[in-house]
């Protein structure tokens, strides 16, 4: 009884081993065998889901790609690759060699929809979805729009200079940038997507939604890996946990914007083309609202703390970027959407943040579909296949900057020969390219310049030694978790008090 019981196992065991086995070798030999990359990656996607969740996925691209070259093969269907030739080929639109005519590279659900029971948004939506809901949010971020809600924004960055001027009084004092950089791009996205801000700068607290947001971020990428490598049911089943959050946050957004629409008052701001429309469906603005406050908010942080960061570290570049702000205005007043665009060096200082510094530091995937083949900066990439450029590897690539992981904000100035071979405009694309492209760049460069402008304006600023390292070994779940910049801040014009 016991051998017939033992020969039964050990048959099921050698069944497994070889299903294992060839459905590795498979894998191994799967169309991409000829590109490099480890061949842990080449087996399974774990590795690359590991750092997924641990929030290093730009580290260990960069250091894949430094050890491999332009394309890495970083799981067993998916390509990481860094080449300015790229940009076009994966997200604006793809050179097809077969396999049908789809006009853009479909975003794989697996990352930007773990949970398909979940309504789509204008990130996650298909071609034509997208298409139907951007077409009816570009009226509000447009340039003139954007003009328009200057009003709006500057109430918001007044506030944030005079709680800066109360925290340093006329000595210098140490505050935490991260902190209120976040409660005035919290207040200002609140206030231009729901009508009301969140009174963060007014309170100098945090609020729910900030908190809340994050968590919901976290949650989808825990959901994403997990739908990487298990069946869809693990992943509905993992969303029972998560759910949670999301609920709370689209309420608050629903809240908000329902008092908004009661009101009945018509602004200029991000969503009142939505609610223009003659039918619109209230939930989805909902969750378009929802999704303008996270991408608008934690971006926009990520380079007013990473550009301040970098020039209290760079003497020289703060003394240039001083002497040009100070030098173009006599008061805050003259600090405007318009103005702000002639300070050549500060915005050549915000380029290079983005570039050295990436907001959205890890590659966001696209793939091909099944059956068709493409080519991508002159590689041919079958149906079925992950591709991404993670623009933190790119921008650190010696191929394509000179000094890449150094802060120079010269080489974007087109005056110092030593940068002739740089890539600049054609490699960084921090706002992404192509259909699905950044909607808010506009408000952003807006909402950085005039901050920037106004705050180097008004105070010196140095940093506080704990934050000597502040970008190193820091994580990033599609945007940066920051810890606290803390700087001292002194004022040296009264001009704008
Ligand atoms: C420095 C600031 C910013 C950076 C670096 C940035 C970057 C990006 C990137 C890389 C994408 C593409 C995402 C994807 O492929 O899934 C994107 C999309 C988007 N961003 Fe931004 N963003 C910034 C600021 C803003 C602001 C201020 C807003 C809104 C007020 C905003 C709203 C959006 C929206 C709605 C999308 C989706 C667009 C679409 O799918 O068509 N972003 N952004």
């Amino acid at each position: 009884m016991l051998t017939a019981l033992l020969v039964v196992i050990s048959a099921i065991s050698s069944y497994i081993l070889l299903y294992v086995a060839i459905y590795y070798i498979i894998r191994i030999a799967r169309p991409l065998h000829d590109y490099p990359g480890p061949l842990l990656n080449r087996l399974t996607p774990v590795p690359w889901i590991i750092h997924l969740w641990r929030g290093t996925l730009y580290s260990y691209a960069d250091a894949l790609h430094k050890q491999y070259g332009p394309v890495v093969r970083v799981a067993p269907n998916e390509l990481s690759i860094i080449d300015p030739a790229a940009w076009k080929d994966i997200y604006v639109r793809p050179r097809i060699i077969s396999g049908g005519d789809f006009p853009e590279l479909p975003k794989p659900d697996w990352f930007f929809r773990p949970n398909m029971n979940l309504a789509p948004n204008i990130i996650s939506a298909d071609f034509d979805t997208h298409a139907h809901i951007k077409r009816g949010l570009a009226p509000g971020f447009s340039e003139k729009n954007i003009r328009e809600q200057e009003p709006i924004i500057r109430v918001y960055i007044d506030s944030l200079l005079a709680q800066l001027r109360k925290r340093c009084g006329y000595g210098a004092v140490s505050v935490d940038l991260v902190k209120w950089f976040g409660h005035a791009t919290t207040d200002i996205i609140a206030g231009l997507a729901l009508g009301e801000s969140f009174n963060c700068l007014q309170s100098g607290e945090g609020n729910d939604f900030t908190r809340l947001f994050n968590r919901v971020v976290r949650e989808d990428i825990v959901l994403a890996g997990l739908r990487r490598v298990g069946p869809h049911f693990l992943t509905t089943l993992a969303y029972r946990f998560f759910t949670g959050h999301r609920v709370k946050y689209l309420d608050l957004c629903r809240q908000s914007l329902s008092k908004r629409v009661a009101s009945g008052v018509l602004r200029p701001d991000l969503i009142q083309s939505l609610l223009n429309q003659e039918e619109y469906n209230f939930d989805s603005v909902v969750h378009t609202a929802a999704l303008i406050i996270f991408a608008g908010e934690e971006t926009t942080l990520s380079v007013l703390c990473g550009v301040v960061y970098y020039l209290a570290s760079n003497p020289v570049a703060m003394e240039t970027v001083l002497k040009e702000v100070r030098g173009a205005f006599r008061s805050e007043e003259e600090i405007t959407i318009a103005s702000v665009n002639k300070l050549e060096y500060m915005i050549a200082c915000l380029h290079e943040t983005m570039r050295i510094y990436p907001p959205v530091g890890a590659g966001l995937p696209r793939i091909v579909p099944r059956g068709a083949e493409v080519v991508i900066a002159g590689h041919v990439v079958p149906g079925d296949t992950n591709v991404a450029i993670p623009p933190y590897a790119l921008n650190h690539c010696a191929e394509y900057w000179v000094e890449p992981d150094k802060f120079i904000p010269e080489r974007w100035l087109g005056v110092d020969k030593r940068f002739a071979s740089d890539k600049l405009h054609e490699g960084l694309k921090p706002f992404l390219v192509g259909p699905r492209g950044c909607i808010g760049q506009n408000l952003a460069h807006v909402e950085m310049r005039l901050i920037m402008a106004r705050v180097l304006f008004a105070f010196d600023i140095e940093l506080d030694k704990s934050c000597r390292n502040w970008v190193t070994d820091q994580t990033s779940w599609v945007t940066w978790a920051r810890p606290p910049l803390y700087v001292r801040l002194t004022r040296v014009n009264q001009a704008g008090k």
